[in-house]
């Protein structure tokens, strides 16, 4: 089978992207940065020619030789790039959050729907080892019924205050949090309803609230909660716990292992266990294999555009609620 033909566009967190093909056996065709620096040095990095590099992505829209391309530019311009390169045929893996607005997710989705081309949102806890190993716990029944989960995103943006984070769109909850939201929906199912408080006294260089905590009923009445500080004061966590009926689970994407606690036949705990898992919270190369075998085996990808959207949807709900004070049902009707 030839080697899918790949273009990386934005070369920061797209150097992830590039290792992802390069190990997958993809053939990097073209790289695309508007900072001339930025785009060199990933040239010089990765040993990519200069008739390769390119300062515009307009300028790869026409090429026939490229079969996908990985947006990994500011969320801003997601739905911009991911427009363009479907309408012009190609596959996209576009990072995450899929979008800002509602807006510019619903031009994302029609996007997808009128091209015969994959659109895979790059929600990468998906692929982060314990959060595998927590979905499979869910799924082979070891919890028993789960009836409550909670997931934290806590990431010190102190180093990001004077860039596009700051713009009032990305708000934290969108940017990053969408990571702990996205793990939730795929763990339990889309919430039909949020109610959320923020507060904001981390970072008063940025317009939004710096930390939020947000409760959730999913349509079987399990309970989820999600909260998000862009502003803490400690390492980067996405520290989850899930409880069922019949046992416990504590993970974290930063952490060597997950303490899962069960319960015997007749009700009494066992001793907990400590289950050794891989730290790897950018799992950047099964993303991209995943998007990759999707496209070879014309099979759908897993977070597709209205995955995407499902997730944006409910952290847009979650940040409308903590400024009106009032619960917000998602509206999944794209
Ligand atoms: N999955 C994850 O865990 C994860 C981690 C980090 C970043 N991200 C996402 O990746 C994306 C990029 O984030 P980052 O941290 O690399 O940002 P960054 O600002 O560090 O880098 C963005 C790069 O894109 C370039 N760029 C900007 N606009 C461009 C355009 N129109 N055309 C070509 N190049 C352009 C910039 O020059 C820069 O080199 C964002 O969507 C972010 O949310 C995801």
């Amino acid at each position: 089978m030839k080697p899918l033909k790949i273009a990386v566009i934005g070369l920061q967190f797209g150097m992830a992207h590039i290792e992802g093909a390069l190990a997958y056996g993809a053939e990097i065709v073209a790289i695309c940065d508007c900072n001339a620096e930025h785009l060199r040095a990933a040239g010089k990095r990765y040993g990519i020619a200069e008739e390769k590099q390119y300062p515009d992505h307009r300028a790869l829209l026409d090429r026939s030789d490229i079969d996908a391309v990985v947006i990994a530019v500011p969320d801003q311009h997601h739905w911009e790039l991911t427009c363009a390169f479907l309408n012009a045929g190609k596959h996209v893996l576009c990072e995450k959050p899929m979008a800002l607005t509602r807006e510019d997710v619903r031009a994302m989705i029609r996007a997808a729907d009128d091209s015969s081309r994959q659109l895979m949102v790059g929600q990468i806890c998906r692929f982060t080892p314990a959060f595998e190993k927590a979905k499979a716990l869910v799924e082979n029944g070891t919890l028993g019924d789960v009836y409550f989960l909670e997931s934290e995103y806590a990431h010190d943006y102190m180093k990001l205050v004077d860039n596009w984070c700051s713009d009032p769109l990305r708000h934290g909850v969108i940017g990053g949090g969408c990571h702990a939201v996205d793990l939730l929906r795929w763990l339990a199912g889309d919430p039909r309803e949020v109610f959320a408080y923020g507060t904001h006294r981390l970072l008063p260089q940025v317009p939004y609230d710096d930390a939020t905590v947000a409760v959730m009923q999913f349509d079987d009445n399990t309970m989820g909660k999600v909260f998000v500080s862009t502003g803490c004061k400690r390492d980067y966590t996405m520290r989850t716990v899930i409880y069922g009926t019949k046992g416990t689970l504590i993970c974290d994407n930063t952490s060597p292992t997950m303490t899962l606690f069960t319960v015997g036949e007749d009700g009494m705990a066992h001793e907990p266990q400590i289950l050794e898992v891989e730290v790897n919270n950018h799992n950047a190369a099964r993303e991209f294999e995943a998007f990759a075998d999707s496209i070879l085996r014309g099979q759908p990808v897993l977070t597709d555009a209205r995955e995407g959207a499902k997730t944006v949807e409910v952290c847009l709900s979650i940040i409308e609620s903590s400024k009106t004070g009032r619960p917000v049902r998602p509206d999944y009707s794209f």
